[in-house]
């Protein structure tokens, strides 16, 4: 993993950040994570997942049928559908506190199936639309564990990073955000969100984004 930058301010912090390696498509490293995070605290207000992957050295979102690679295919689902599954099977102990609690996944709009309306990018699409579907699904078996718990997906909007620098061309100035503004917005959505929430995905403004 890289997270160069993440180290340095783990450096500047004086003891206020921990950073624990984690890779989602390695359960053992997930499981150790927790069992670190586990040692410093008994219980999580927030929980982000943003872990997240559109192209590789080797792959890129497909235009057409003709590009579908089963390997690509397998790695997309692996980080964006499977790693959040395996994130709250490993975490979600310590979200079960009984007081407000959040578990957000960074999501992504084109994950919406009744939004599809340009096609292609079929790994991508397909990955963020599970993704969706197992927030939904841990958030009902958390309702019953933890009932202040509240399971979200979150859009991002476009964000200016090395997912999105390829395909930033055609994208407006005034529609790309800086990743400071991204995490400011999600953070103020976080904020906002009750019980009410839980299940349900929601862009940067807030607005919830239909299934
Ligand atoms: N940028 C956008 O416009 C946009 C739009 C919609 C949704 N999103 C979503 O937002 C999230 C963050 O994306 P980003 O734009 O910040 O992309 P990015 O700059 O490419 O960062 C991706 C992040 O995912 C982490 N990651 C990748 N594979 C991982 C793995 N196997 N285990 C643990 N961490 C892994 C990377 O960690 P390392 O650096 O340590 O590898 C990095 O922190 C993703 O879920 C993405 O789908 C982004």
């Amino acid at each position: 993993m890289g997270s160069e930058a993440l180290v340095e301010l783990e450096k500047a912090s004086r003891g206020r950040l921990a950073v624990v390696e984690l890779d989602v498509t390695d359960e053992a490293t997930i499981e150790r994570a927790a069992e670190r995070v586990g040692e410093e605290t008994r219980r999580l207000d927030l929980l982000i997942n943003v872990a997240g992957v559109l192209h590789g050295p080797s792959f890129g979102p497909e235009k057409k049928l003709a590009h579908v690679d089963p390997d690509a295919l397998r790695r997309v689902f692996e980080v964006n559908a499977f790693g959040p599954l395996l994130v709250a099977k490993h975490f979600h102990h310590l979200l079960r506190h009984g007081e407000r609690a959040v578990f957000a996944s960074l999501s992504a709009r084109v994950g919406s199936i009744s939004d599809n309306r340009l096609g292609g990018w079929y790994a991508y699409r397909a990955s963020k639309a599970a993704q969706n579907m197992i927030t939904k699904t841990v958030s009902i078996e958390l309702s019953r564990l933890a009932p202040q718990a509240i399971v979200v997906g979150l859009h991002p909007g476009t964000v200016d990073t090395d997912l999105s620098q390829p395909f930033q061309r055609n994208v407006p100035d005034d529609q790309l955000l800086t990743t400071q503004e991204s995490a400011a917005s999600l953070l103020s959505v976080i904020d906002g969100l009750t019980t009410a929430a839980t299940g349900r995905v929601f862009d940067f403004r807030g607005k919830e984004i239909p299934p």
